[in-house]
């Protein structure tokens, strides 16, 4: 997924399911809402307002990342063109191609960010540094 670009990630309205007077309830499934299989989950939250968190892209995972409670920012960068999302639903997710940059920040506070990936920990999937990126993306 070198040539992929910022128009390959899209925000997905998730279901939605009302019960009246007892909330909100929403599903995540394989392949049906996302077009990959969930091999990991991990959340970010107690991130101090100011903070940014991301700052790296991933040669292989897909994500979906989710404000499952407040909201922030998720910028994704191309090498080319970025785009900028303020996610605070959580009934919405954005789905995130390989061969992104992608930068989370603007955290208001109790946010809770859940990312769900299609791959497990793997530190080689990673490109950590912004040149690198670029010269990655040629
Ligand atoms: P990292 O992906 O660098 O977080 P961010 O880009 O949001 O700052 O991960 C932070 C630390 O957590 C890093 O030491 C690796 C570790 N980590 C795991 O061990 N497993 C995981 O699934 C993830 C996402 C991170």
């Amino acid at each position: 997924m070198k040539k992929s670009s910022v128009y390959d990630c899209t925000i997905i309205d998730l279901d939605r399911h009302h019960s009246n007077r007892k909330g909100n309830l929403t599903v995540v499934e394989n392949n049906k809402t996302i077009p990959f299989d969930v091999k990991r989950t991990y959340y970010l939250y107690d991130v101090p307002g100011g903070e940014s968190r991301g700052g790296h892209a991933h040669k292989e995972l897909s994500q979906l990342i989710m404000a499952v409670s407040g909201g922030f920012t998720v910028t994704l960068d191309d090498g080319i063109v970025k785009r900028t999302f303020t996610l605070n639903r959580p009934y919405q997710g954005l789905y995130i191609v390989p061969g992104i940059w992608r930068i989370l920040d603007d955290f208001s506070s109790g946010a809770v960010c859940l990312v769900l990936a299609s791959h497990g920990y793997d530190e080689a999937d990673y490109i950590r540094d912004y040149n690198t990126f670029i010269e990655y993306k040629k």
